[in-house]
């Protein structure tokens, strides 16, 4: 299959597991050219074999931790050959757990997943972007638009994140990088019941909604493999904010109207 991104290079910060390595499934079958991170070598390089037999132009694999990857020279020797075209940033932690409850390690660690991990990773990255007039996927989350109870650090550092992308769109704007903030709600993972069920005992949190997907917001789980194909589309398009589903948009923008309206339609729509 030869889509837009055949040929082209593109970096997937996290895309070893989860919605990252579906990310890196659809760019395979597109015949792109592949760079991995993530901090486990050895599922690296059982994906780069999968990958490359879906048909991945290329696959280069760097087993670091995002936040350090200035210090990674092969990286930056990778990056630099040939420009980068695509660079996703798909590293991101969620977490259970009541404000109150939040233990300042907590809150750094979440931090440093949900937010430095991916300020490093195109920090990094701006030149060789900048190259091919790149243009850089970041994955949020519904919870970096509502606030939702229960989710411990996540909504604080994914707004955060939010706040970043937008901001960052706006100053690389004026080097032809785009930047391409994605917003989806729970995705349909085979753990997804018992994601969070440690976390939940380890803190004694009471709400059943808590260790739902998406903190209990009755929403469909989204499949991740059209959900990468809409996310690559959104990238082609450079559209600015892709939010999954669309309806969650409605109630982020009802938030900044009438916070009232906004956590009564929230609250109708947990399962508590
Ligand atoms: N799952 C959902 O329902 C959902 C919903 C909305 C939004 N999201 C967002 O989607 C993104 C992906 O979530 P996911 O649940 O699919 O993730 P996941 O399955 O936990 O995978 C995370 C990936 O990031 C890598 N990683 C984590 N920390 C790293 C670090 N410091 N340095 C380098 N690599 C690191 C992991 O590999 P190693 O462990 O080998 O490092 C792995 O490849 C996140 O931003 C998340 O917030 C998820």
């Amino acid at each position: 299959m030869q889509g837009t991104w055949f040929g082209k290079t593109a970096v997937i910060s996290g895309g070893s597991r989860g919605l990252g390595l579906h990310l890196a499934k659809e760019l395979a079958k597109q015949r792109a050219h592949l760079i991995l991170i993530g901090r486990d070598a050895g599922n690296l390089n059982s994906q780069a074999a999968v990958l490359s037999g879906m048909g991945a132009s290329s696959v280069d694999c760097f087993a670091c931790d995002a936040v350090e990857i200035e210090q990674c020279g092969e990286y930056r020797a990778r990056i630099e050959k040939d420009g980068v075209d695509l660079l996703i940033n798909a590293i991101g932690v969620s977490d259970r757990g009541k404000i109150e409850q939040l233990q300042l390690a907590d809150l750094e660690s979440q931090f440093r997943s949900n937010v430095l991990a991916g300020w490093a990773m195109t920090k990094c990255t701006i030149p060789s972007l900048k190259r091919n007039q790149g243009c850089v996927v970041n994955i949020g989350s519904l919870a970096g638009l509502v606030g939702t109870p229960n989710m411990g650090a996540y909504c604080i550092t994914k707004f955060a994140w939010t706040a970043l992308s937008r901001q960052w769109r706006m100053e690389l704007e004026q080097d032809g990088i785009h930047i391409l903030l994605v917003s989806p709600g729970p995705i349909a993972r085979e753990d997804s019941e018992h994601r969070y069920d440690e976390l939940i005992s380890a803190r004694g949190i009471d709400s059943k909604g808590a260790s739902k997907p998406g903190g209990g917001a009755k929403l469909k789980r989204i499949d991740p493999a059209l959900l990468s194909q809409r996310i690559l589309s959104a990238a082609t398009r450079r559209d600015r904010e892709l939010v999954i589903p669309w309806k969650a948009r409605i109630l982020a923008a009802i938030f900044s109207i009438s916070p009232k309206l906004g956590e009564y339609l929230l609250r109708r729509n947990l399962d508590r």
